[in-house]
């Protein structure tokens, strides 16, 4: 059997719709009906076959994308977790289970990590196979394309987890869908104060409606000295770095409080310089990088989240199209426009 996929096929910038084969699920594995993907950065990062794309340990030809809900439809001659009919989404961390983080509860940071959609064929097509392991079943009643964006969104909200938020002010440093899922999850976990920052307005006006209380463009000088005024002059409790912005990051410990917290989630593509004695010493601040989820802790905090009304990501999906226009997603996802592209197969 064959089916239409998003294939990456040589070393070289572009991606092209193809006629592949149906993939056969592996004795761990299961072969998922894709019913919605979602468009990422990385998927673009691989499309154009830039420096991060070429070191990254890609086989070619690849299938491309990560972000996915679909139902079971096969299952491999050791799955037991699993039936034919079951609605999941995937995790993208596909660990070894056997390295030292494997066996220490950190799993999500397997020292042999490979990655669904990168080291392995993805989504982008109309079946995908995946360990059953990172097939995380998912309520009916969560949409298909909600459901694509539980991956990036437990990202977002794994940060948030990790900061402490309740009761308290955060400043999200960029509101892409990784900055616009953090705001949503501080609304969701309670902090009494949310502070957005892009530096388009497009996305600022999509913070506010997912809970920012005040939204600010950093372009302009006075800032900083707007959210130490929106903090009562003590500085921000915690900051979540969605932008990879090298800039934006050396300049947040201006409004961090003494003894805040800050989440690294972004991926500057260069050195980034603290001074470290202000910045961090006398401040007390802590630091804490940030690279998916707990598996799978993160995500059962996320549906009870969802559940429970609590946390409402709807409005990030500001696109959804046939997978067979996967140019215009792409090409949307490259000029920063709206929020999260979702392709259906
Ligand atoms: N750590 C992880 O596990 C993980 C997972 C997914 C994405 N990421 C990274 O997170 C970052 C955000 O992902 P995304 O998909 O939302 O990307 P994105 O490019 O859609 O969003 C980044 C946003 O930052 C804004 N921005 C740029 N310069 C800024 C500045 N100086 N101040 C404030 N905002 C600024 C941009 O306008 C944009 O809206 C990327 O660096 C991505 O690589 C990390
Ligand atoms: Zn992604
Ligand atoms: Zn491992």
């Amino acid at each position: 059997m064959e089916m239409r996929a998003i294939v990456k096929a040589a070393a070289r910038p572009g991606v092209a719709l193809q006629r592949v084969p149906v993939p056969e699920p592996g004795p761990e594995e299961v072969l998922v009906r894709v019913k919605a993907a979602a468009v990422c950065g990385t998927d673009l990062h691989i499309a154009h076959w830039n420096a991060w794309a070429q070191g990254a340990g890609i086989r070619l030809p690849l299938v491309m994308g990560h972000e996915f809900s679909g139902e079971v439809v096969g299952l491999g001659s050791r799955v037991r977790t699993l039936t034919p009919g079951d609605y999941v989404a995937g995790e993208t961390h596909i660990p070894c289970g056997e390295c030292y983080q494997c066996r220490n509860g950190l799993q999500h940071i397997c020292k042999n990590l490979k990655l669904f959609g990168v080291h392995r064929d993805g989504c982008f097509a109309e079946y995908a196979t995946i360990p059953a392991l990172c097939a995380y079943k998912v309520p009916a009643a969560i949409p298909p394309r909600v459901a694509a964006m539980l991956e990036p969104l437990g990202t977002s909200l794994r940060a948030v987890l990790e900061l402490d938020v309740s009761g308290g002010s955060v400043v999200v440093i960029g509101c892409g869908p990784i900055g616009l899922f953090a705001v949503a999850s501080a609304k969701a976990l309670g902090a009494s104060r949310i502070i957005g920052l892009d530096v388009r307005e497009d996305r600022l006006s999509l913070a506010k409606r997912l809970g920012c209380d005040i939204t600010l463009n950093p372009r302009r000088p006075e800032t900083a000295d707007q959210i130490l005024e929106a903090t009562d002059g003590v500085g921000a409790d915690a900051i979540v770095e969605a932008s990879g912005n090298a800039a934006a990051l050396e300049g947040a410990f201006a409004y961090l409080r003494k003894g805040g917290r800050c989440a690294l989630i972004g991926l500057p593509s260069a050195p980034v310089r603290l001074n470290i004695g202000p910045d961090v010493v006398f401040k007390e601040a802590t630091i804490v990088g940030i690279h998916g989820r707990e598996m799978f802790r993160t995500w059962t905090r996320m549906l009870q989240l969802l559940a429970s009304g609590l946390l409402n990501v709807d409005p990030v999906v500001t696109h959804e199209m046939p997978l067979d226009d996967y140019e215009k997603g792409l090409a949307l996802l490259e000029a920063g426009q709206g929020g999260k592209v979702i392709l259906v197969p």
